[in-house]
Protein backbone atom coordinates (compact mmCIF):
# COMPACT_ATOMS: atom_id res chain seq x y z
CA UNK A 1 0.00 0.00 0.00
CA UNK A 2 2.88 2.03 1.07
CA UNK A 3 4.85 1.44 -2.01
CA UNK A 4 1.95 2.02 -4.48
CA UNK A 5 1.53 5.58 -3.11
CA UNK A 6 4.97 6.58 -2.98
CA UNK A 7 5.11 5.03 -6.51
CA UNK A 8 1.94 7.38 -7.75
CA UNK A 9 3.22 10.12 -5.96
CA UNK A 10 7.13 9.62 -8.00
CA UNK A 11 4.68 10.05 -11.10
CA UNK A 12 2.51 12.62 -10.53
CA UNK A 13 5.93 14.59 -9.31
CA UNK A 14 7.34 13.42 -12.52
CA UNK A 15 4.33 14.22 -14.98
CA UNK A 16 4.40 17.47 -13.24
CA UNK A 17 8.19 18.06 -14.01
CA UNK A 18 7.36 17.00 -17.47
CA UNK A 19 5.07 19.42 -18.01
CA UNK A 20 7.27 22.16 -17.01
CA UNK A 21 10.19 21.72 -18.64
CA UNK A 22 8.48 21.07 -21.88
CA UNK A 23 6.56 24.29 -21.28
CA UNK A 24 10.16 25.67 -21.50
CA UNK A 25 10.63 24.64 -24.61
CA UNK A 26 12.18 21.13 -24.64
CA UNK A 27 10.29 20.92 -28.02
CA UNK A 28 10.80 24.58 -29.29
CA UNK A 29 13.46 23.38 -32.43
CA UNK A 30 10.71 21.05 -34.32
CA UNK A 31 8.48 22.48 -36.66
CA UNK A 32 5.52 20.90 -35.42
CA UNK A 33 3.46 22.35 -38.61
CA UNK A 34 5.64 20.19 -40.92
CA UNK A 35 4.86 17.48 -38.66
CA UNK A 36 1.34 17.89 -39.08
CA UNK A 37 1.38 18.29 -42.17
CA UNK A 38 3.21 15.05 -42.90
CA UNK A 39 0.81 13.16 -40.52
CA UNK A 40 -2.30 14.49 -42.30
CA UNK A 41 -1.09 12.17 -45.14
CA UNK A 42 -1.22 9.14 -43.12
CA UNK A 43 -4.47 9.07 -41.59
CA UNK A 44 -5.10 5.47 -42.39
CA UNK A 45 -1.30 4.18 -40.81
CA UNK A 46 -1.26 2.24 -37.76
CA UNK A 47 0.94 4.63 -35.75
CA UNK A 48 -1.20 7.95 -37.04
CA UNK A 49 -2.12 7.95 -33.09
CA UNK A 50 1.14 9.79 -32.47
CA UNK A 51 -0.37 12.48 -33.93
CA UNK A 52 -1.66 13.84 -30.33
CA UNK A 53 2.29 15.88 -30.15
CA UNK A 54 1.36 17.34 -27.03
CA UNK A 55 0.56 13.76 -25.28
CA UNK A 56 3.61 12.47 -26.89
CA UNK A 57 5.60 15.51 -25.79
CA UNK A 58 4.34 15.27 -21.88
CA UNK A 59 5.11 11.11 -22.10
CA UNK A 60 8.83 11.24 -23.30
CA UNK A 61 9.53 14.23 -21.25
CA UNK A 62 8.49 11.74 -18.33
CA UNK A 63 11.05 9.27 -19.74
CA UNK A 64 14.01 11.32 -19.72
CA UNK A 65 13.04 12.99 -16.19
CA UNK A 66 12.41 9.32 -14.75
CA UNK A 67 16.05 7.69 -16.51
CA UNK A 68 17.76 10.90 -14.48
CA UNK A 69 18.77 12.33 -18.08
CA UNK A 70 17.96 15.57 -16.67
CA UNK A 71 20.11 15.64 -14.06
CA UNK A 72 23.46 14.00 -16.54
CA UNK A 73 24.84 14.15 -19.76
CA UNK A 74 27.20 13.00 -22.30
CA UNK A 75 25.60 9.82 -22.36
CA UNK A 76 25.20 7.72 -25.21
CA UNK A 77 21.76 5.78 -25.56
CA UNK A 78 20.19 3.46 -28.34
CA UNK A 79 16.65 3.85 -28.45
CA UNK A 80 15.72 0.85 -29.71
CA UNK A 81 11.64 0.80 -31.87
CA UNK A 82 12.26 4.92 -31.60
CA UNK A 83 9.31 6.18 -33.69
CA UNK A 84 9.50 9.69 -34.72
CA UNK A 85 12.12 10.44 -32.47
CA UNK A 86 10.82 12.26 -29.56
CA UNK A 87 12.86 10.61 -26.81
CA UNK A 88 15.57 11.06 -28.54
CA UNK A 89 15.14 14.56 -29.18
CA UNK A 90 14.30 15.25 -25.52
CA UNK A 91 17.47 13.12 -24.64
CA UNK A 92 19.59 15.53 -26.93
CA UNK A 93 18.04 18.58 -25.15
CA UNK A 94 20.67 17.43 -22.18
CA UNK A 95 23.34 17.20 -24.00
CA UNK A 96 23.02 13.36 -24.24
CA UNK A 97 24.08 11.57 -27.66
CA UNK A 98 21.52 9.61 -29.28
CA UNK A 99 20.48 7.22 -32.01
CA UNK A 100 17.43 5.37 -32.72
CA UNK A 101 16.49 2.33 -34.67
CA UNK A 102 13.57 1.52 -36.16
CA UNK A 103 12.01 -0.29 -39.08
CA UNK A 104 12.35 1.40 -42.39
CA UNK A 105 8.33 2.93 -43.22
CA UNK A 106 7.24 6.18 -45.00
CA UNK A 107 5.54 7.67 -42.45
CA UNK A 108 8.47 7.23 -39.90
CA UNK A 109 11.02 8.24 -42.88
CA UNK A 110 9.32 11.48 -43.51
CA UNK A 111 8.65 12.71 -39.85
CA UNK A 112 12.20 11.40 -38.25
CA UNK A 113 14.48 14.08 -39.53
CA UNK A 114 12.05 16.89 -38.09
CA UNK A 115 13.10 15.87 -34.61
CA UNK A 116 17.07 15.70 -35.57
CA UNK A 117 17.29 12.12 -34.79
CA UNK A 118 20.11 9.61 -35.83
CA UNK A 119 17.98 6.57 -37.09
CA UNK A 120 19.45 3.29 -38.62
CA UNK A 121 16.70 1.32 -40.24
CA UNK A 122 16.60 -1.70 -39.96
CA UNK A 123 13.97 -4.75 -39.16
CA UNK A 124 14.64 -7.01 -36.29
CA UNK A 125 13.68 -10.84 -36.29
CA UNK A 126 13.86 -12.92 -33.87
CA UNK A 127 17.71 -14.94 -33.73
CA UNK A 128 19.09 -12.45 -36.27
CA UNK A 129 22.03 -10.46 -35.83
CA UNK A 130 21.46 -6.58 -35.60
CA UNK A 131 23.23 -4.70 -38.41
CA UNK A 132 26.31 -2.26 -37.60
CA UNK A 133 25.06 0.70 -35.16
CA UNK A 134 27.08 4.07 -35.13
CA UNK A 135 27.62 6.33 -32.61
CA UNK A 136 28.42 3.57 -29.36
CA UNK A 137 29.47 1.96 -27.53
CA UNK A 138 25.82 2.73 -25.22
CA UNK A 139 25.64 3.47 -21.83
CA UNK A 140 21.47 3.26 -22.21
CA UNK A 141 19.71 1.31 -24.28
CA UNK A 142 16.01 1.88 -24.25
CA UNK A 143 13.31 0.20 -25.68
CA UNK A 144 9.46 2.04 -25.67
CA UNK A 145 6.36 0.09 -26.15
CA UNK A 146 8.34 -2.95 -27.61
CA UNK A 147 6.56 -4.68 -30.96
CA UNK A 148 9.74 -5.74 -32.32
CA UNK A 149 9.51 -8.88 -29.91
CA UNK A 150 6.02 -9.58 -31.01
CA UNK A 151 4.38 -9.11 -27.77
CA UNK A 152 0.45 -10.41 -28.06
CA UNK A 153 0.69 -11.73 -31.37
CA UNK A 154 1.95 -14.98 -33.33
CA UNK A 155 5.78 -15.59 -32.77
CA UNK A 156 5.49 -13.74 -29.41
CA UNK A 157 9.05 -14.00 -27.98
CA UNK A 158 9.94 -16.05 -25.11
CA UNK A 159 13.58 -16.41 -23.14
CA UNK A 160 15.24 -17.96 -26.31
CA UNK A 161 14.32 -15.21 -28.67
CA UNK A 162 15.39 -12.31 -25.69
CA UNK A 163 18.53 -14.49 -24.84
CA UNK A 164 19.67 -14.02 -28.54
CA UNK A 165 18.55 -10.74 -28.83
CA UNK A 166 20.36 -9.45 -25.23
CA UNK A 167 23.42 -11.38 -26.26
CA UNK A 168 23.66 -9.91 -29.82
CA UNK A 169 23.18 -6.46 -28.29
CA UNK A 170 26.19 -6.36 -26.09
CA UNK A 171 28.33 -5.43 -28.96
CA UNK A 172 26.76 -1.75 -28.51
CA UNK A 173 27.04 -1.80 -24.73
CA UNK A 174 29.18 0.57 -23.02
CA UNK A 175 31.10 -0.96 -19.05
CA UNK A 176 27.51 -0.66 -17.06
CA UNK A 177 25.13 0.03 -19.86
CA UNK A 178 21.72 0.07 -18.14
CA UNK A 179 18.37 -1.54 -20.05
CA UNK A 180 15.42 -0.27 -20.30
CA UNK A 181 12.45 -1.83 -21.64
CA UNK A 182 8.95 -0.74 -21.48
CA UNK A 183 6.83 -3.46 -22.37
CA UNK A 184 3.83 -3.38 -24.75
CA UNK A 185 0.68 -5.86 -23.61
CA UNK A 186 1.25 -10.11 -23.61
CA UNK A 187 -0.72 -13.02 -24.46
CA UNK A 188 -0.36 -15.98 -22.08
CA UNK A 189 -0.08 -17.38 -18.95
CA UNK A 190 0.82 -14.86 -15.66
CA UNK A 191 -0.15 -11.67 -17.93
CA UNK A 192 -2.65 -9.31 -16.27
CA UNK A 193 -3.75 -6.65 -17.55
CA UNK A 194 -4.87 -3.38 -15.88
CA UNK A 195 -3.21 -1.64 -13.00
CA UNK A 196 -1.71 -4.63 -11.45
CA UNK A 197 -0.41 -6.26 -14.98
CA UNK A 198 2.52 -8.24 -15.10
CA UNK A 199 4.14 -7.28 -17.91
CA UNK A 200 5.69 -10.73 -19.14
CA UNK A 201 4.44 -13.96 -18.83
CA UNK A 202 5.84 -16.08 -16.14
CA UNK A 203 8.72 -17.98 -18.09
CA UNK A 204 9.90 -14.12 -19.18
CA UNK A 205 9.33 -12.51 -16.02
CA UNK A 206 12.37 -16.05 -14.50
CA UNK A 207 14.31 -15.03 -17.15
CA UNK A 208 14.65 -11.52 -16.68
CA UNK A 209 14.91 -11.74 -13.04
CA UNK A 210 17.46 -13.91 -13.38
CA UNK A 211 19.39 -11.29 -14.87
CA UNK A 212 18.15 -8.81 -12.12
CA UNK A 213 15.27 -6.88 -13.27
CA UNK A 214 13.22 -4.81 -11.68
CA UNK A 215 9.78 -3.70 -12.54
CA UNK A 216 7.43 -0.93 -12.36
CA UNK A 217 4.48 -1.77 -14.31
CA UNK A 218 5.83 -2.70 -17.96
CA UNK A 219 8.68 -0.90 -17.46
CA UNK A 220 11.83 -2.61 -16.90
CA UNK A 221 15.51 -1.80 -15.50
CA UNK A 222 18.65 -3.68 -15.88
CA UNK A 223 21.24 -1.89 -14.26
CA UNK A 224 24.17 -3.30 -15.87
CA UNK A 225 22.90 -5.53 -18.45
CA UNK A 226 26.21 -7.11 -19.77
CA UNK A 227 27.67 -8.43 -16.35
CA UNK A 228 24.13 -9.98 -15.75
CA UNK A 229 24.52 -11.88 -18.81
CA UNK A 230 27.72 -12.87 -18.08
CA UNK A 231 26.82 -13.89 -14.80
CA UNK A 232 24.11 -15.72 -16.23
CA UNK A 233 26.34 -17.28 -18.17
CA UNK A 234 28.80 -18.28 -16.38
CA UNK A 235 25.74 -20.18 -13.78
CA UNK A 236 24.38 -21.82 -16.76
CA UNK A 237 28.02 -23.65 -17.09
CA UNK A 238 28.56 -24.65 -13.84
CA UNK A 239 25.41 -26.33 -13.97
C1 LIG B 1 4.41 1.22 -30.34
S1 LIG B 1 5.65 1.98 -31.32
C2 LIG B 1 6.62 2.81 -30.10
C3 LIG B 1 7.41 3.97 -30.65
C4 LIG B 1 8.25 4.71 -29.60
N1 LIG B 1 9.23 3.82 -28.98
C5 LIG B 1 7.34 5.33 -28.56
O1 LIG B 1 7.20 4.77 -27.47
O2 LIG B 1 6.76 6.38 -28.85
C6 LIG B 1 6.68 0.58 -31.74
C7 LIG B 1 7.84 0.94 -32.64
O3 LIG B 1 8.59 -0.24 -32.88
C8 LIG B 1 8.88 -0.32 -34.27
N2 LIG B 1 9.02 -1.72 -34.63
C9 LIG B 1 8.06 -2.67 -34.65
N3 LIG B 1 8.56 -3.84 -35.04
C10 LIG B 1 9.87 -3.64 -35.30
C11 LIG B 1 10.93 -4.48 -35.73
N4 LIG B 1 10.72 -5.77 -35.99
N5 LIG B 1 12.15 -3.94 -35.85
C12 LIG B 1 12.37 -2.63 -35.58
N6 LIG B 1 11.42 -1.79 -35.15
C13 LIG B 1 10.18 -2.28 -35.01
C14 LIG B 1 7.69 0.34 -34.95
O4 LIG B 1 8.01 0.76 -36.26
C15 LIG B 1 7.42 1.49 -33.99
O5 LIG B 1 8.17 2.62 -34.27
Amino acid sequence: MLHTTKRSLTKLIARTQAKYIVKQGLYKGIDTAAVIEITNQFKDHMYYKYHNMHHAYIRNAERVIRLGLTKSTGMRILDIGCGFGYFMHAASQYGHRTVGLDRGDPFFNAVTPLFGANRVVHQIEAGQPLPNIPGGPFNLITAFATCFDKAGVEGQWGPEQWEFFLQDLTRFMAPNCHLHIKFNQYAGEGTKTGRLCQPVPNDLMDYFHNLGATFVKRGMDIPDIQAALQRTDRNLQTV
